[in-house]
C-alpha cells in the first residue's frame, strides 16, 4: 500500500508542471550516441509519449551524424568536419539523405507507433518547411550544407492540430530545389523559434557544457550568452558543441523561453527536466 501512495504522490508532484506546459510546444533535438543505443532510444521515446499524453506538443528534430559517418566508412568515404559541420559533396549528400530521411527518421516513427502514438516523419523538404542558402564557413565552401533562411510552419501546425507528433530530418531545399544537409541543432533552433516553442531541449551524448571536456564534474549548469561566446572564443566549447551553443544563443534571443542541453544517455533525463524541480544538464539564460 505504502508503495502505491508514494507513486501517487510522485504523480501529484508533477501536476504543476503538467498544468504549466499543457498545450505548449516543446522542440526536442535528439542526437548523438543516445540515438544509437536501442534501450536508450526507447526510453527517450517513452518520455516523449508521456509528454504528449499529458498535453504538451512535442516536435522531434533528429540528427544522425554518427550513423552517417558509419555508413560513409562502409562505403569507403572519409568524413570531414569544419567547426562541427560536415563537409558535404554530392555523394555525401545522397548518403546523408538516405540515412537521415530514410533510416533514422523512420525508425523513430516506428518506435512511436510501437508505443501507440501517431507520428509523422518529414524532412525540411516536405511542405517546403525549411528553405536554405548555401553555408560558407569563414568564406570556405563546404558543399551542400545549408544555412536556414526560412521555416514555413504550415505543415508542422497541420500535424500538431491533428494530434500527430512531427519528427523532422534536418534536410532543406534552396531556391533551385537542390537538397542541403543542415546541422540538426540549427534545424531544431530555427523550428523552435518559428513555432514560438516554450522549450527547446538538446539531448546529446555528454553531460552538458563542460569547462574541461575530460572532467564531467566541470559541468556548467547555467550559462549566459556572454559566457558561452567567451568559451567558444577560448576554444573550450568545440566541435559539435559549437552549433548547439550558437543555436541556444539564437533561441533565447528569439523568445524561446527555456533552452537546455541534456545528457540523453541518462534514463528519463527529459522527464526529469520537464516534470521535476531538479535541473540537470546545462540551461542557457538570457
Ligand atoms: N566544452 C564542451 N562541453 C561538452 N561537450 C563538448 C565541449 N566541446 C566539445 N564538445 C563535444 O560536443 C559533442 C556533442 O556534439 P555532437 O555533434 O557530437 O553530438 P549531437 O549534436 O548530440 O549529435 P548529432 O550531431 O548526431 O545530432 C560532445 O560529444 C563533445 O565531444
Ligand atoms: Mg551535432
Amino acid at each position: 500500500m505504502e508503495e502505491y501512495i508514494t507513486k501517487a504522490k510522485t504523480l501529484i508532484e508533477s501536476l504543476p508542471y503538467i498544468q504549466r506546459f499543457a498545450g505548449k510546444t516543446v522542440v526536442i533535438k535528439y542526437g548523438g550516441s543516445a540515438m544509437i543505443d536501442d534501450d536508450l532510444k526507447l526510453s527517450v521515446i517513452k518520455d516523449i509519449v508521456l509528454m504528449k499524453l499529458v498535453g504538451l506538443k512535442p516536435i522531434i528534430v533528429h540528427g544522425g551524424g554518427k550513423e552517417i559517418s558509419y555508413w560513409m566508412s562502409k562505403l569507403n568515404k572519409q568524413s570531414q568536419f569544419i567547426d562541427g559541420f560536415r563537409v558535404t559533396d554530392e555523394e555525401t549528400m545522397e548518403i546523408a539523405e538516405m540515412i537521415l530521411s530514410g533510416k533514422v527518421n523512420k525508425s523513430l516513427v516506428q518506435l512511436m507507433f510501437q508505443q501507440g502514438m501517431k507520428a509523422v516523419g518529414i524532412s525540411g523538404k516536405d511542405g517546403a518547411t525549411i528553405k536554405v542558402n548555401k553555408k560558407y564557413i569563414n568564406g570556405k565552401d563546404i558543399g551542400f550544407v545549408g544555412d536556414i533562411k526560412t521555416v514555413n510552419t504550415e505543415l508542422l501546425n497541420v500535424l500538431l492540430e491533428s494530434d500527430f507528433i512531427p519528427i523532422v530530418a534536418p534536410i532543406g531545399l534552396d531556391d533551385n530545389g537542390d537538397s542541403y544537409n543542415i546541422n540538426a541543432d540549427d534545424a531544431a533552433g530555427a523550428i523552435a523559434s518559428a513555432m514560438n516553442a516554450e522549450k527547446l531541449v538538446f539531448l546529446t551524448d555528454v553531460e552538458g557544457v563542460l569547462l574541461d571536456p575530460y572532467d564531467q564534474r566541470s559541468l556548467i549548469s547555467e550559462i549566459s550568452v556572454d559566457k558561452a561566446e567567451e568559451l567558444i572564443q577560448d576554444g573550450v566549447i568545440a566541435g559539435g558543441m559549437i552549433p548547439k551553443i550558437k543555436c541556444c544563443i539564437n533561441s533565447v534571443k528569439n523568445n524561446v523561453t527555456q533552452v537546455h542541453i541534456l545528457d540523453g544517455r541518462v534514463d528519463h533525463s527529459l522527464l526529469l527536466e520537464i516534470f521535476t524541480e531538479k535541473g540537470i544538464g546545462t540551461m542557457m539564460v538570457k
